[in-house]
């Protein structure tokens, strides 16, 4: 815990990746993530002096908020900072009579399926948490869940989960277990350039499975299926299974509509560059596409992609989720 009297207060929180089961995650299907080695950083000042909230973003610039803001937070709804003005409002021990100055950095792209909403959630909360009054683990990701789904209600959760814990883990109904993957996977992000909602295409989703009740069905169950033989496929450390799960998972991900065209010409990238594997990582409908490599061509796929006009982002998984 780093905290210095209580006036400032550090916390950071890693991105994610979703290598199998996104969206059918949200319909208590499993689903297997893990952090990545990129982070939000947060740290707070509290100032016994001040009367305002002020965040100073490196990509977001600088915002103001006067402490009535929590008088009535509902007309903030759509502020970017919503959640984060309504986890300061949920800490039970802020009083409206103090200042606090956040200064967030981040080097996760926002809006690329990658998690920054929920590292940013999670991170919020152990910060303050740090500086109000010491909460566990638990609580904080309880709270960060909850501002989550101001975003998007019908949040599975599985983001704030990995980014809280960290590691490789498979997650499903509101728990988790940690996986030990055999050997390094040589993964890469490739983004498309175009920023999502989670919120909409889980609406989507939402609307795409009330009025195809039995596919749907069948496509959950397959995602299922697919995640169940992933699980034993890292474990043996079996790539080239791995890669052809991944291939089943972004048919299944087609079928429900999260895909596009942009997303398609790289996945199409992918197996002209002889990726073992390549597929949605996140909501879809833009963000990134998730490639496996098989590590000797790693340069040459890069290459090539970049050549096409791609950029190819290498992914190093983490182990340490929360720090704070
Ligand atoms: O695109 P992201 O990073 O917000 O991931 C969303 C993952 C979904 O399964 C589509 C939604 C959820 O809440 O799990």
């Amino acid at each position: 815990m780093i905290s210095y009297n209580g006036h400032i207060s550090y916390a950071s929180a890693p991105a994610k990746i979703i290598l199998f089961g996104e969206h059918f995650v949200v319909y208590e299907k499993p689903a297997i993530l893990a952090s990545i080695d990129k982070r939000v950083h947060i740290i707070v000042i509290k100032n016994d002096n001040e009367n305002s909230i002020i965040i100073n973003d490196r990509i977001f610039g600088k915002k103001y908020y006067p402490i009535s803001v929590f008088a009535d937070l509902e007309r903030f709804s759509n502020d970017i900072y919503f959640p984060l003005l309504y986890t300061i409002k949920k800490n039970s021990a802020f009083k409206s009579n103090v200042g606090l100055e956040f200064t967030i950095n981040s080097d996760i792209p926002y809006g690329m399926g990658l998690g920054s909403s929920a590292a940013l959630s999670v991170a919020t909360v152990a910060c303050l948490s740090n500086i109000f009054k010491a909460i566990k683990k638990e609580k904080i990701l309880e709270l960060a869940i909850e501002a989550e789904k101001l975003v998007h209600k019908n949040s599975s959760g599985a983001d704030c989960i990995v980014t809280t814990y960290g590691g490789l883990l498979l997650y499903q109904k509101k728990s988790f277990r940690k996986l030990e993957s055999k050997r390094e996977l040589s993964l890469f992000l490739i983004p498309t350039g175009i920023k999502h909602s989670t919120g909409e295409l889980v609406d989507f989703v939402k609307k795409f499975k009330s009025s195809n009740l039995d596919n749907f069905h069948k496509l959950a169950n397959a995602s299922e299926n697919i995640t169940k033989r992933a699980i034993r496929a890292i474990k043996d450390g079996n790539e080239i299974m791995l890669g052809d799960l991944m291939n089943e998972n972004q048919i299944l991900l087609e079928k429900i509509g999260v895909s596009n065209l942009i997303i398609d010409k790289i996945i199409g990238l992918c197996y002209k560059y002889q990726a073992l594997g390549s597929k949605i990582t996140g909501a879809g409908g833009g963000g990134c596409v998730l490639a496996l490599i098989k590590a000797e061509i790693k340069n040459s796929f890069m290459r090539n992609m970049e050549k096409e006009g791609f950029q190819c982002i290498p992914v190093e998984l983490e182990t340490d989720g929360l720090i704070y």
